[in-house]
């Protein structure tokens, strides 16, 4: 029988947990168990300290449902999921590179028509972002649906909001033969992540900025080609330097041009001043 110490509770952790059944599973509890003991030992954890994490990791539970991921968000202001997505999207520099998903992607978004409105009238200034969709080599990419999401100009997503049952600022959108496509929708707005929860308890106890720079979503999964999941921020918004997410990359950062109101793109019209943006996706294909 081997007896516990302070010095040997490491070893007999990570040897009980190398017997998962699964090697690769046997690989990551092993390292966390090491990793979680060194924090532990570098910090001279207090039980105090410790019973504070676990009831912060229970508040964080029981606040997440279907609709609020406070898990996720977790991972994602700690930068844990931009690493994630950085390690396991090692594409070429022509490709348009990827960024967290987020917590308010909603499956099944209404299909829409070149350049038809996503916004259906909420209160904005119009955008039409349009461009193509095109491989490494430039050939166009048909028939690529792109699955977009944003926040409405209080930053909020439709599944923030209570009772919603029509699809809000979200649509997809499919490429034309040759590769182009055109979302008509209203300027997106830098906002807060949410800090009604464990999450921003946190973060308000340190000097951390909780926005994110105003944006759009993109989910774009062509057969074939490495499924992209990204975002397009606004060039000069706040918080570009500052995202708490660290979801931000140059590439994806474009101009939102100003438009004086008349002939839109996709043959309309608009009575407003609009903002216009320019933007094509390159994709990557698949070994
Ligand atoms: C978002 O952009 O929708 C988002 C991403 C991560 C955390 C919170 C919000
Ligand atoms: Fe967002």
């Amino acid at each position: 029988m081997q007896l516990v110490t302070e010095e040997n509770i490491t070893e007999l952790a990570v040897e009980r947990w190398a017997t998962a059944g699964d090697p690769r599973l046997a690989e990551l509890m092993t390292a966390l168990v090491r990793h979680l003991h060194d924090f532990a030992r570098e910090v001279r954890l207090t039980e105090d300290e410790w019973m504070a994490a676990m009831q912060w990791l229970t508040r964080t539970g029981q606040i997440s449902d279907e609709k609020r991921e406070e898990f996720i968000l977790a991972s994602d202001v700690l930068g844990l999921s931009m690493l994630v997505v950085q390690m396991n999207h090692r594409l070429d520099p022509r490709a348009t590179p990827a960024t967290v998903l987020g917590p308010f992607h909603i499956e099944g978004s209404p299909e829409l028509g070149y350049a038809d409105d996503m916004s259906d009238g909420l209160p904005g200034t119009p955008l039409y972002l349009h461009g193509t969709v095109r491989d490494l080599e430039g050939n166009p990419v048909p028939h690529a649906v792109l699955d977009v999401w944003q926040a409405d100009t209080e930053g909020a997503y439709e599944s923030q909001i209570p009772d919603i049952d029509e699809a809000r600022l979200r649509a997809k959108y499919t490429t034309r033969e040759d590769g182009s496509y055109c979302v008509r929708t209203i300027a997106p707005l830098g906002y807060a992540i949410p800090m009604d929860g464990p999450v921003g308890d946190l973060i308000s106890r340190t000097g951390i900025s909780y926005f994110r720079p105003a944006h759009i979503h993109f989910l774009i999964n062509v057969p074939g080609y490495e499924p992209l999941i990204t975002h397009l921020f606004q060039e000069g918004s706040d918080y570009l330097d500052s995202d708490v997410v660290f979801g931000t990359k140059q590439e994806l950062v474009t101009p939102f041009e100003p438009r004086a109101a008349g002939p839109t793109p996709g043959g309309g019209s608009s009575d407003v001043p609009w903002l216009e943006s320019r933007y094509d996706f390159v994709l990557q294909r698949r070994d």
